[in-house]
């Protein structure tokens, strides 16, 4: 062997085991609860398969060996017995002997063929140590059936001048007790598992509880949630707990400074505005107009960072949700369709939902001239499309479109005067929906518009 050889060698072993470990892998179960269950019960299966495998080789094998020896000895002595006390009347003394003493039924049947053999039972066991022992102390032509009856079995031995007919307990040739072993560890071990069972769902309920805690939480729903369970699954609800409660403090510091830095700059704003109007006179008019877009600014910029984080979750019929958003814009003359599928009881909060989707309508209202509005809802998502057939965003710019501040046709809409908008709308659109765990996505409408989906979790 060279030594180049020898990696390609290492090499096979090594993919070999990888395809095993893969195929392993898939057919591994995937959850914690059943594969823990397997752990505990995997090793309990294999040491009763191979603690059988052993009891049924050596002791089983051995008893029933012996058993057979002796019942085997007792007709040989027999058919010795009726060789030499050949007489009729001897004969039925034997026969006698045999019932009284023996227990088996011995009768002496005229000479003829032995009956064709029967197929050989599935446990062999009995059936081969009788036969073996049969061959090799009586060596005469016989006829066995280990299974016509169920606690007897009949064996025929082709005599000089007759056949002896012999029926014996099973009992005599046959350790039958070993199946109480057999029930009794299986009973014993059903036992064990469902122990097992009753332990590890104890085991993996709080798992689960962190679980939809850390959902709800990403969902922005209200999270009642307490630690318990084995240490290490408590120091993780721990671990979430103070990262939830981190995340809270940061939004409340958050806002407690917009509100200050709002408070503080308004009150400059109007002090500005009040020297200006005191000034009077052509000149401040310009400056007065900034002033006031300045103010509309800020107020709809800190309305923005301030977010909707105190608004708690509450259950609402989405269909009537959206009904009453059309029946808003319906109003403004605008022509509106809504269709929705689905069971529509959604939990969300239901006033930062219904900004995201004012949002998303006063867009299309502004853009185009028929919307349609398509809610489906499904056992993982709630997704609604607002559709317009109004001129669209490039692909190329649905991106930027989410920066706030950002209007794609700042200077066209502003010469024809009907952009008031600060470019915030669809930033506190997916603000929203992200608070919720989802997200909103721009596309390409059926009618060649805009698509805004918006696509949350229940
Ligand atoms: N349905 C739409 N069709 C075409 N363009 C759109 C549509 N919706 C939004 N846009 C473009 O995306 C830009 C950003 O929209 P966004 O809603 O964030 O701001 P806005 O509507 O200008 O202002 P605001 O919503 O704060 O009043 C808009 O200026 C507009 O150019
Ligand atoms: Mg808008």
């Amino acid at each position: 062997m060279t030594y180049l050889a020898l990696p390609a060698m290492i090499q096979k072993p090594r993919a070999l085991w990888r395809s095993f470990a893969r195929k392993l892998a898939s057919i591994w179960p995937k959850g914690l609860y059943a594969r823990s269950l397997l752990i505990v019960i995997l090793p309990m299966v294999i040491l009763q398969c191979v603690v059988t495998y052993v009891f049924m080789e050596r002791h089983w094998q051995l008893v029933t060996t012996r058993l057979s020896t002796a019942l085997t000895q007792d007709i040989a002595a027999l058919i010795d017995l009726s060789i030499a006390y050949p007489s009729e009347a001897e004969l039925d003394t034997l026969s006698r002997i045999a019932q009284d003493r023996l227990k088996m039924d011995v009768e002496f049947l005229p000479k003829g063929p032995l009956p064709p053999s029967l197929s050989k039972p599935f446990f062999l066991t009995v059936d081969k140590a009788l036969s073996n022992e049969i061959r090799k102390q009586i060596g005469r032509p016989f006829w066995l059936d280990t299974v016509g009856r169920s606690n007897f079995i009949e064996i025929r031995v082709l005599l000089d001048h007759s056949i002896l007919r012999v029926v014996a307990p099973r009992s005599a040739a046959y350790d039958s007790n070993s199946y109480i072993f057999i029930l009794w560890m299986t009973g014993t071990s059903l036992v064990l598992i469902v122990v097992a069972i009753a332990f590890l769902r104890n085991q993996i309920r709080p798992i689960l509880r962190l679980v939809r805690a850390a959902e709800a939480f990403g969902k922005g729903r209200n999270v009642e949630f307490r630690p318990r369970g084995a240490r290490e699954v408590r120091q993780a609800g721990y671990a979430f707990i103070e990262m939830k409660r981190r995340i809270e403090r940061a939004i409340e510091q958050r806002t407690t400074m917009l509100n200050g830095v709002s408070h503080d700059l308004r009150t400059i704003l109007t002090r500005f505005k009040l020297s200006l109007a005191l000034m009077g006179g052509e000149e401040t008019e310009e400056v007065q107009k900034d002033i006031e877009e300045m103010q509309r600014m800020l107020e709809a910029y800190l309305a923005f960072a301030r977010g909707d984080a105190g608004e708690p979750s509450v259950s609402v019929d989405m269909r009537s949700f959206l009904e009453e958003l059309c029946a808003d814009a319906e109003r403004h003359g605008h022509d509106i369709k809504m269709s929705f599928a689905g069971d529509p009881v959604v939990t969300v909060r239901a006033d930062a939902f219904k900004r995201c989707l004012a949002n998303l309508i006063g867009n299309a209202c502004r853009h185009a001239k028929t919307i349609s509005i398509d809610g489906q809802r499904d056992a993982r998502f709630l997704t609604i499309h607002v559709d317009d057939d109004g001129p669209g965003i490039p692909a190329d710019r649905r991106d930027d479109v989410f920066r706030p501040f950002f209007r794609l046709d700042e200077a066209r809409n502003q010469d024809e005067g009907i952009n008031d908008g600060t470019g915030l709308g669809l930033a506190i659109a997916r603000d929203i929906a992200s608070s919720h765990g989802g997200d909103i996505t721009l596309g390409e409408s059926p009618s060649g518009g805009l698509r805004a989906t918006v696509r949350v979790p229940v």
